[in-house]
């Protein structure tokens, strides 16, 4: 890449705070350090291996500078920094700092990095990169749910008992229900410290109502119970998600659909390069999504599991996906609906 084109590149990153934030995580896990000693370009699990970290959180930090094209990535997968001169003046600042609600997970996250550090962690042991990302969705929560609705409307053979999983503080549960009037939404989450916030905030809706529950675990008592199922953002989330889909077709209804909403970003870094979009959601995906997946030794998957492997994944779970669709018009996340084959 020339100088100029990589100087926009580097621009780009420095109006992005939550792709900053990336790089100084990169910074302090002493990444950019160890590139510089090894000169040549890298292979992701060699610098693993000699920074003593774990390979899934440098991969997803790594991937979303691949995507944001401050990182170059070889035919033979290795990277490669395009111009130190350039990146050093832009990143190495001492001055360059988290932005404010990540600052409070950092000393954690730089901990989960550590080969020999904790595995991750979970919304209520560190809630604070959820509540920035609700933040950003704020004024989209109405939106989508009314083309959720319509999705269920259109796919669903009946619609009267619905379970929202993984439905954090029900910002969408919430608004769902407003507009199935007729169905009974049921909102489940791990996290203690969403659903006594989403009870709060539903208050108003009559036809919702909120526990606590692990995906991985179900009520027996659930058996068929739903003809909907939503899973909104949180699939790439799970420990175990294969568990998780038993789990699920089990207190799925015959005839029943299953709604999956996942960010939209491929497994194939190669085909993230120049994609913002996708840039910013594995930076994200570093701060919550690794160390959610990665809790109880789990999964590790992230966002950089990518759309590709999880529409393997559905169909090796025997499930038809009858609809692919980006919600709202944008090109954030893919919505699968879904059915037994
Ligand atoms: C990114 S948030 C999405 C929340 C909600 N669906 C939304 O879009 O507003 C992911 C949620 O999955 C929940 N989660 C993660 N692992 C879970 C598990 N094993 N069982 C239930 N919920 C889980 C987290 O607590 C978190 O609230």
């Amino acid at each position: 890449m020339n100088p100029i084109a990589y100087k926009r590149c580097v621009s780009r990153v420095l109006a992005n705070p939550v792709l900053l934030s990336g790089v100084r995580l990169g910074k302090r896990v002493k990444l950019f350090q160890a590139m510089q000693y090894l000169k040549h370009p890298c292979d992701i699990n060699t610098l693993a291996s000699e920074l003593h970290l774990k390979e899934p959180y440098l991969k997803e930090l790594i991937h979303s500078y691949v995507s944001s094209e401050v990182m170059t990535l070889t035919p033979d997968k290795k990277i490669i920094v395009p111009d130190w001169t350039i990146f050093k003046e832009a990143f190495l600042d001492p001055e360059l700092t988290y932005l404010r609600p990540f600052e409070k997970v950092a000393p954690i996250l730089e901990k989960c990095f550590e080969e020999n550090g904790p595995a991750g962690y979970t919304h209520d042991e560190a809630p604070y990169v959820l509540d920035y990302v609700r933040t950003l969705r704020q004024n989209y929560n109405i939106p989508l749910a009314m083309e959720l609705s319509q999705l269920i409307s259109v796919h669903a053979d009946s619609y009267t008992d619905i379970l929202d999983v993984g439905c954090g503080t029900g910002d969408l549960t919430i608004p769902l229900a407003s507009t199935l009037g007729s169905s009974s939404v049921y909102g489940c989450d791990i996290s203690v410290k969403a659903i006594t916030a989403a009870n709060m905030a539903s208050y108003k809706v009559d036809n919702v109502s909120f526990g606590i529950e692990d995906i991985h675990n179900l009520p027996k008592s659930w058996g068929g119970k739903y003809n909907v199922i939503l899973m909104f953002d949180v699939l790439h989330d799970l420990q175990y998600p294969e568990k998780a889909m038993k789990q699920l077709l089990n207190v799925l209804k015959k005839d029943g659909i299953l709604i999956i909403v996942d960010p939209k970003v491929s497994s194939d870094p190669r085909k993230n390069i120049g994609n913002i979009q996708a840039a910013q959601a594995l930076t994200l995906s570093t701060w919550w999504c690794v160390p959610s997946s990665s809790c109880d030794h789990g999964s590790g998957n992230g966002v950089g599991w990518g759309w590709e492997n999880k529409e393997v994944f559905l169909r090796n779970m025997g499930l038809n996906v009858r609809s692919r669709v980006c919600l709202i018009k944008s090109d954030y996340n893919y919505a699968y609906v879904c059915r037994r084959k």
